[in-house]
């Protein structure tokens, strides 16, 4: 049996072609091979040589089968081209599926405010004209929607709303989810809403026309801006890991909050603006048909793709909508 074995190895090199390789599998698995000879000698031996002889020679015939195999089918696969695959090279290794950076921090996000107990709620992408701006105390005609630079949705004259509030748009920011939350949950509350955005913009290193945004908001009886900087600040602290983070309000300008301000992080030497926020506007509160005399709240606004540049070190928005897989690869 190590002859056989050694002569089927020895043939089976030289085997060019599927014909070769036929004739081999006859020379030693045919009727008339060594190997059935053997196998066929086997019922007039002893028992003790039968156990002996037995096992070896069919796990031969197997060895040699397998073998054979594997040869006719490169052969199969080579009848075209001409060329022989060679089925022991190693497989290509096969790509893993990765998440996205910004998908990444967008789960980030989430666990490190669903610790400090906010839920995770969502709005529509396509909003209405009321929900993106007029319910937000921007009216039509203000000035400030000049800050948004809206991409409004054609609507086929037959469906066009009588109200004009009814308008439809692709949401600006992710601030009309207050409203639609509001609308239907009681106070007290702290939600945050993660979310795409759009806006009707020249894009740049810093500018996209779709990007992500995260909006925050708490409301109960007392809640008050210090409660909004014990939140944002343990939320960039446990954000970007135990860095050393300073942090600075400035005052700014929002219609729907008052006051409003604007939050700056030094990370690494710098200063960087990173969020809106304020305390929501009475106004909003009335649209809500809330009682602005009982309640008071935060409210804040950031860019998710902004926060994933910073933790990154990523110079261009754009790489994230790019599909450029040496990006994403590196997460
Ligand atoms: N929605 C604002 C924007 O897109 C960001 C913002 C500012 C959200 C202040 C807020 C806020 O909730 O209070 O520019």
């Amino acid at each position: 049996m190590k002859k056989i074995k050694s002569g089927f190895s020895t043939d089976l090199e030289r085997v060019k072609n599927a014909d070769e390789l036929e004739k081999i599998r006859v020379k030693y698995l045919g009727r008339k091979s060594a190997l059935t000879a053997i196998l066929r000698s086997l019922k007039d031996k002893s028992v003790e040589e039968k156990r002996k002889l037995g096992p070896a020679a069919q796990s031969l015939r197997r060895e040699m089968e397998a073998l054979l195999s594997n040869h006719s089918a490169s052969y199969r696969f080579s009848a075209a081209g001409g060329e022989r695959v060679d089925l022991s090279a190693p497989a290509k290794k096969a790509e893993r599926g990765h998440l996205h950076p910004l998908t990444v921090v967008d789960e980030e996000t989430q666990k490190i405010f669903s610790a400090m107990n906010f839920s995770v709620v969502d709005g529509p992408e396509i909003e209405t004209e009321y929900y993106n701006f007029d319910a937000l105390n921007i009216p039509p005609n203000h000035p400030a929607r000049d800050a948004w630079d809206t991409f409004w949705l054609k609507e086929p004259a037959s469906q066009k709303s009588k109200v004009k509030s009814q308008k439809l748009l692709l949401r600006t920011h992710t601030s009309p989810v207050q409203m639609r939350y509001m609308e239907e949950h009681s106070p007290p509350f702290q939600i945050i809403v993660p979310g795409r955005c759009f806006r009707y913009e020249a894009t740049d290193v810093s500018h996209e026309v779709n990007f992500h945004q995260l909006e925050g908001l708490m409301v109960g009886k007392s809640v008050s801006l210090a409660n909004f900087k014990f939140v944002v600040e343990e939320f960039f602290k446990r954000f970007f890991g135990g860095q050393n983070i300073q942090f600075r309000y400035r005052p700014s300008y929002f219609p729907f909050v008052e006051p409003g301000l604007e939050v700056d992080i030094k990370l690494g030497g710098k200063w960087l603006e990173i969020m809106g926020a304020g305390m929501v506007h009475p106004r909003v509160f009335e649209y809500a048909h809330y009682n602005p005399h009982d309640l008071q709240g935060f409210a804040f606004g950031m860019g998710i793709d902004r926060l994933a540049m910073i933790k990154y070190k990523i110079p261009d928005i754009r790489l994230f909508y790019s599909g450029d897989l040496r990006l994403v690869r590196q997460f």
